[in-house]
């Protein structure tokens, strides 16, 4: 009856953090609220059985953490399975056991622990190994004696007396000066920029940010933060309420949207809100064509642009026949095709499963080594981590914290202010007093005497 219903509603709100939000509109939840309004719904139905399918993939570290809070408490009560499907491998920490799928078939099914040491496995299957483990792994250890998570990594480190080396550390902290020598003129210049929505809201307060040619900036933050709103003020899409935003050294109001085009290139967070033509190329065509080129010439730029992004031939296709990573290329592709020479890519790589991930992100980094400035704006951690150079984070409207990835990862308090984790290694790293960035950059830096 009416009363049971009443009492589940507010008994699955309240496992899911929603007591409140009784009376709300979803579509004005944020997208972690939703997630866990979207699994308060199913559990009011008193399922045996859960199912979460990549419950997480959009949502900020932090708002991960809340997602498998949920999941930790179901864990707990003892007439719920839950089954969570995920291929963040950090993610999986708290499992019983692990499943691990290869072309429709199991290739593991064990206790968590030992399907997450078996890194050789993990990695046959484009899955990425946890980071600490891959390291040990590689320094040769036997499997059963692997660390999983960065506690555990830093008391095997210490046991064994390692340490590491502070010449080879310093030698990585030199290869990051010289290569901010190197950038270029400022490419965009931001000085005190507010944005104030129609709706009163102030998304962005008074934010000072410059990027250099050359540079591959990362911007992070919460859902919420701001970073679309900010970035969207570079290619013109929206107008400061106050101060001002030059991009190749030009008020961007002052600019026609076109010409500014030519400068900065966006690809939108959601690939679907671009693209919107019959076939591939048509949609990669279209930059060019309302720059009134030639034919041959647009031509041309179509063939190169769908190679850059590992199309060619694929011209003919319809792009809502694609996968979501091909959709994603040809939206990078339309806006290569006017060859910018600053590309902004609004969360690359979310929805995108890890190979997917990871052939993205080493297109943009080939793009950025041939010249272009790259800003991605994403939460992926390990993305940052491994492609970007520079990082700013924003935090409720203002940048909390900008410089090289590798300072930027170091303020861990800070980050987690900003509800970011840096990736397993990263926190390593960080407790041994030496911030790295990659399980490579920690092999070189290891010394097993003294
Ligand atoms: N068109 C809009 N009208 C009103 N508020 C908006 C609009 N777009 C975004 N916001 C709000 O501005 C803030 C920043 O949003 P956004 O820049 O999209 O954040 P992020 O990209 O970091 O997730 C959020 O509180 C969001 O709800
Ligand atoms: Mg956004």
């Amino acid at each position: 009856g009416r009363d049971e219903m009443v009492r589940r509603v507010e008994r699955v709100l309240g496992e899911v953090s929603l007591e409140g939000f009784e009376n709300r509109t979803p579509a004005t939840l944020s997208g972690g609220q939703k997630q866990r309004l979207a699994i308060a719904s199913v559990l009011a139905i008193e399922p045996r059985i859960l199912c979460l399918d990549e419950p997480t993939t959009d949502l900020d570290p932090i708002g991960k953490l809340g997602i498998f809070e949920i999941a930790e408490d179901l864990k707990d009560r003892d007439d719920v399975t839950l089954i969570v499907v995920e291929h963040e491998t950090e993610e999986t920490l708290d499992a019983d056991r692990i499943i691990v799928l290869r072309e429709g078939k199991i290739v593991a099914d064990r206790p968590a622990r030992e399907v997450l040491r078996d890194v050789e496995l993990l990695q046959e299957s484009s899955v990425m190994p946890l980071q600490v483990t891959r390291y040990f792994h590689e320094k040769g250890l036997w499997q059963g004696q692997l660390p999983l998570t960065p506690e555990e990594g830093v008391a095997e480190f210490k046991r064994r007396g390692w340490r590491v080396s502070p010449d080879r550390h310093r030698e990585l902290v030199e290869a990051d000066g010289s290569r901010e020598e190197g950038y270029g003129e400022p490419v965009i210049e931001v000085d005190g920029l507010t944005h104030r929505y129609p709706n009163g809201l102030v998304a962005l307060d008074g934010v000072d940010l410059t990027v250099r040619r050359g540079e591959f900036l990362a911007i992070l933050g919460q859902n919420g933060s701001g970073k679309t709103t900010l970035v969207k003020h570079f290619n013109g899409l929206l107008k400061p309420t106050e101060g001002t935003v030059l991009a190749g050294g030009e008020k961007t109001t002052e600019q026609g949207l076109r010409r500014l085009g030519q400068t900065v290139g966006y690809v939108f967070q959601n690939p679907d809100h671009q693209i919107f033509s019959d076939t591939v190329s048509d949609e990669v065509a279209f930059g060019p064509k309302i720059r009134g080129m030639k034919e041959d010439e647009i031509e041309e730029r179509v063939d190169e642009a769908l190679a850059a992004v590992s199309l060619e031939g694929r011209g003919d296709e319809d792009p809502f026949g694609l996968t979501k990573g091909e959709r994603q290329r040809v939206a990078v592709a339309s806006v290569l095709a006017v060859r910018p020479e600053v590309l902004i890519l609004d969360e690359p790589t979310t929805g995108l499963d890890y190979a997917e991930q990871r052939s993205m992100m080493d297109l943009v980094r080939s793009l950025n080594e041939a010249g272009s400035t790259i800003i991605a704006v994403t939460h992926t951690m390990w993305v940052v981590a491994e492609y970007a150079h520079r990082a700013a984070v924003v935090r409720e409207g203002r940048i909390a914290l900008q410089g090289t990835v590798r300072e930027v990862f170091a303020e861990e308090d800070e980050l987690r202010d900003a509800s970011l984790r840096p990736p397993h290694i990263v926190s390593f790293g960080n407790a041994l007093g030496y911030p790295v960035l990659s399980v490579e950059e920690m092999l070189r830096v290891t010394e097993e005497e003294g």
